[in-house]
């Protein structure tokens, strides 16, 4: 019997679970309240406000510039409109690194203000000490590891991480401290298939994967990509489902038009 058909709300336990039962976790990206009800609708498992946010919503070239204001307002719609997934919000870049106070008074801020289930945390080893923390007072945590966007500035690109083994190596050690830490699930990001699939089966918590193959127990996509909104994002791990930026701009071309000739409103659309 399949765990995911029989929940009223996902939590970290049901993923859990479904990664025991060898069921697939799906994860998506949403920011606001529109969009987060289909995504909830349509049976997601998990989703999150990332701070993907950064680009897709506002136009940045990297996510570091989001505050923690800007990711509580987009999770706050997001929790309005969902009934069942379970909402994973990004704790921002300059929120938690280097000090697990302000990491911990952070999370609690994302909880408090935007009805959030769990936080997401860059990095490894270096931050295990904000995570307990935050653990401590009863906020899950979802790690990320492999291409960690926070970092883009250390790393230098976004090209695929961890293809040397000694970060191959550094990434697996890190997944088990992360795990012994009381992360609930991971996402690994943009990694080489084989080491995804070393780590998902050496850790009993769920790996959720992006761009890392398919031996993920789960995988992510950012929304927009997905439904095709950016045109100009398009890595080899990216399936496209929609071509919305077509569909969009060529209705709203449409309705200029009719906006020009008069055609819009007609005798039914007026009272
Ligand atoms: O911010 C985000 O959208 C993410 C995903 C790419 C996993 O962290």
């Amino acid at each position: 019997m399949s765990v995911h058909n029989n929940v009223k709300r996902v939590t970290t336990h049901v993923l859990q679970e479904m990664k025991r039962n060898n069921e697939k976790i799906s994860m998506l990206t949403a920011y606001d309240f529109s969009l987060a009800g289909i995504v909830d609708k349509a049976g997601i498992d998990v989703i999150l406000v990332g701070d993907s946010a950064s680009n897709v919503m506002a136009g940045h070239e990297t996510t570091l510039p989001i505050t923690l204001d800007q990711m509580i307002y987009h999770a706050s719609a997001v929790i309005r409109a969902v009934e069942r997934a379970l909402v994973v919000v990004d704790l921002p870049f300059g929120s938690y690194q280097g000090n697990s106070k302000e990491a911990l008074t952070s999370a609690i801020r994302i909880m408090k203000e935007s009805g959030a289930h769990a936080v997401k945390m860059e990095g490894g080893r270096e931050i295990r000490e904000s995570i307990e923390r935050i653990l401590s007072a009863g906020i899950p945590v979802m790690g990320h590891l492999g291409l960690t966007p926070q970092s883009i500035y250390k790393f230098g690109t976004y090209t695929v991480r961890a293809r040397e083994e000694e970060e191959a190596e550094r990434l697996i050690e890190d997944a088990h401290i992360l795990q012994e830490a009381g992360c609930f699930a991971i996402v690994i990001e943009k990694v080489p298939a084989e080491l995804t699939a070393k780590v998902a089966s050496e850790l009993a918590i769920p790996i959720i994967g992006i761009g890392a193959g398919g031996g993920a127990d789960g995988q992510v996509l950012v929304l927009h990509d997905m439904l095709g909104i950016n045109k100009e994002f398009s890595p080899r791990f990216l399936r496209r489902y929609l071509d919305l930026y077509t569909e969009i701009k060529g209705a709203i071309e449409q309705y200029v038009t009719d906006v020009r000739s008069g055609d819009f409103p007609n005798e039914k659309e007026q009272y």
